[in-house]
Formats: structure tokens, sequence, C-alpha cells
């Protein structure tokens, strides 16, 4: 086993690991977030001087003296056994000792290097007969808050192309939707509204959330999809939350969360709205059960649940939420975050598996959604390597698999 620092799509150091088992070979990279949940676990940064203090050289150290001497031996087929012993090796409730990065780099690498033993591909060994179904995407086309230099509170604006009979057709919709709203954008915001943020999605100058909104619906009837697809919000309302005043600010208001659920429900009427992430901050969980009741539609835990089983489980049981995101280097281990998807199943939540907003090539995530059955993918817009990158893997799944099927409606059916 070998562990290195790369860098991610923000140009920050991040920890790559390289397995190599007697009849297999694995590389996996850990992503890192912006806009993160106050739970996640821990990503260890050097600190100091060296890449503004996020040198990752401690979490490298981690992987090559501790983590790698004490998996010798082990079977990579092993996947939980192995995701335990790091656990029990890391010792702490967020993995901070060893660093969440250096974890879920290993462990997304045992994965491959289990897959490639086999000689089968990674979503196949993760799901078995069952990974037959490609996901519904999420595609981040407009980006706000922590991911862009502009004035939307809102994070995250996504397309969802579901009335689809494969992924394809859906990437293909998404891919002539992104290119009209580029120049519905530049004819009326001008030219630097095209710059794009994080996610591969535009950082237009707008103000309101019905700018962007109204942009999409634009951008889905020239494109000839009206009614075929729809629309997905991350609002990852903490970061526009004010701890001390007790109020969200958003559209040059300030409200509280009574007046943002009715912003919510105002927009759920006016736009084909079906989910929305983190509605409220994330320490509100009465807030969200409201919102579950209320809105009728998706509402998606992110730094709500940070893809922790305990706080999952606890969550169906309060009905706090009715999806939840998986991101696989919030919790650490691909057991982990397999759980959690498991557990959405069972209470008839949907998953959605989740990139970060710093990615690297690494296209894990890509199988792991095919693997585990997860009904959606969010992997960001349908431009920038980073993003492509995970799109273009969900392509040659599809035609690898022969006789596919698409998630279509499964995820926001409630
Ligand atoms: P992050 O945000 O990767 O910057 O944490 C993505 C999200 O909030 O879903
Ligand atoms: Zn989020």
């Amino acid at each position: 086993m070998r562990g290195r620092w790369i860098l991610d799509s923000r140009g920050n150091p991040t920890v790559e690991v390289d397995v190599y088992t007697e009849g297999g070979f694995g590389r996996a990279a850990a992503p890192a977030g912006a806009s993160k949940g106050s739970k996640e676990a821990l990503e260890l940064r050097d600190g100091g001087n060296a890449f503004m203090g996020k040198g990752v050289l401690k979490a490298v150290r981690n992987v090559n003296e501790v983590i790698g001497p004490s998996l010798v031996g082990m079977d990579s087929l092993d996947q939980k056994e192995i995701d335990m012993k790091m656990i029990e090796l890391d010792g702490t409730e967020n993995k901070s000792k060893l660093g969440a990065n250096a974890i879920v780099a290993t462990s997304m690498a045992v994965a491959k290097a289990a897959a490639d033993s086999l000689s089968v591909p990674l979503y196949y060994h993760l799901g078995g007969a069952l990974a037959q179904t490609l996901p519904t995407p999420l595609l981040n086309v407009i980006n706000g808050g922590a991911h862009a230099g502009n004035e939307l509170a809102i994070q995250e604006f996504m397309i969802v192309p579901w009335d689809f009979s494969s992924f394809s057709e859906a990437l293909q919709a998404a891919s002539e939707i992104y290119h009209y709203l580029k120049s519905y954008l530049k004819e009326k915001y001008g030219k630097s509204a095209i710059n794009v943020g994080d996610e591969g999605g535009f950082a237009p100058p707008m103000r309101q959330t019905r700018e962007a909104l109204d942009a999409l619906v634009n951008a889905i009837k020239k494109a000839g999809y009206e009614g075929r697809v729809a629309l997905a919000l991350d609002a990852a309302a903490t970061h526009f939350y004010d701890q001390e005043k007790g109020v969200y600010r958003i559209d040059g208001k300030e409200l509280d969360r009574e007046g943002l659920l009715e912003l919510y429900e105002e927009l759920i009427r006016d736009y084909p709205i079906v989910s929305i992430e983190d509605p409220l901050h994330e320490e509100d969980w009465e807030g969200f059960k409201e919102a579950v009741k209320r809105l009728k539609i998706r509402v998606v835990g992110d730094d709500l649940l940070v893809t922790n089983p305990k706080l999952v489980k606890k969550a169906i049981e309060e009905g706090v939420a009715n999806a939840v995101l998986v991101k696989v280097n919030q919790v650490g281990t691909v057991t982990e975050a397999y759980e959690v998807v498991d557990m959405a199943k069972r209470a008839s939540w949907a998953a959605i598996v989740s990139h970060r907003s710093g990615e690297t090539e690494d296209t894990f995530i890509s199988h792991f959604a095919v693997g585990s059955g997860a009904p959606a993918i969010k992997a960001g817009a349908p431009a920038r390597g980073e993003r492509t990158a995970k799109y273009n893997e969900l392509l040659r799944i599809e035609e690898e698999l022969g006789r596919p099927k698409f998630a279509r409606d499964a995820y926001f059916r409630t």
C-alpha cells in the first residue's frame, strides 16, 4: 500500500492511496467539501505555512506508516473487516486521529483492488447481480452560496432529467439544457455570467432565488424538455443562517424558520421543484420535521446527517427528513456509507450518492451509486473534468450492462 498527496479540483492537496494485493490493484483519492456539516468525520490537515495550512502529509504518513502495515495479510474481499480495523486503529468518534481523508481513500482503494482481483467491475463487486439500475442524475448548473462568488444564498440549483428511458438520454438532455442556459445567461447578464463555480455550474451575478429558477425553466423549455426535467435545490441553509440573530439571510431579507418555509412553499408552487436539501440549518431538527410535513417533496439531509449511520437511524425514527445525501468521505468508510444506503431503502427514504465540491478524477461514486442501488447521484454540472468523469463512467457502465434500467422518478416518488 502506498499513500501520496495529489491536487484536487480546487488546487488543494488531498490523499491518494494505491492498494496492491496478490491479484489486484486499486487506486482512490479523497474528495473535499467546502460547505461541510459540523459533525462530519475529520479531514486531517497539517496547518502551518505549506499549502496555506492545507497540506496532508500527516494523513499520508498515517497511510504509509500506520494503516498500511496494519492491513498487511488481510483479505481485500473482507471490506467490512478492513474498515472496522481502521476504525479501531483510529479509536476516535470522528476519525480525527488518522484522518478521514486517509481512511476513506484506503477504504475505496481496497474495494477497487478487490474488484480487480476478482476481475469484475467495481459496481458488480459492490452490488452483485442486483446492480442493474443507473441512477437519476441531479446536475448542479447554477452555483451560489459557498461555491460561487455571487449573491445567491441557495448553494445549488439542479436540473433532474428523469422522464427518459436511459441514463445516456438523460445526460444528453442535461448537456443541451446546460448550453441553452449558457446562452440565456450571456444574453441577459453579460459575458461574466458564464464563469463557472466549483462544481461546474454557472455563477451569474444574480441576487434573487427566482432569477436562477427562471433561468432554468427557460433553458429547459428552449431545449424542448418541459415536463421531462424537474428541478432540485440544495439550500445548504446553515451557511446563510445567522446564529446570533436566529435569521436566514436570503433574497435581501432576514427570515425566521416560518418565513423561510413559506418562501419554499411558494417556490414549490411556482416551479417544478422535487427536492430541497438542507432547507434549514443543521441543528434545527424540529424545523426539518415541519419541512417534511409541509413541503410534501423530498427533504434531503446532508449537513444534517453527514452520512452517519447513527444520525440517520435517529432521523428515520423521528421523521426528520425523507431522503439522505451519501458522501463516503463524510463518514470515512465504504462500509458505513453502504449501511446508510441500506437504511434509507428499508425506510423508503431516497439515497442520493454525492460528490464533494472539491473533487478528483476518481470515479468511485459512479460505481458506488450503481452497486448500492441508490436511485440518484449528484455530481455537479455536465462540465469540468472532475464532474464529467463521474457521468462518463456511468455511460460506460450503462453500455457494459447491456440492458440496464434507469431509475427515472424513483428518486422523488414518495
Ligand atoms: P461540499 O458541498 O462538498 O462543499 O461540502 C456539497 C453539498 O453541500 O452538497
Ligand atoms: Zn448539501
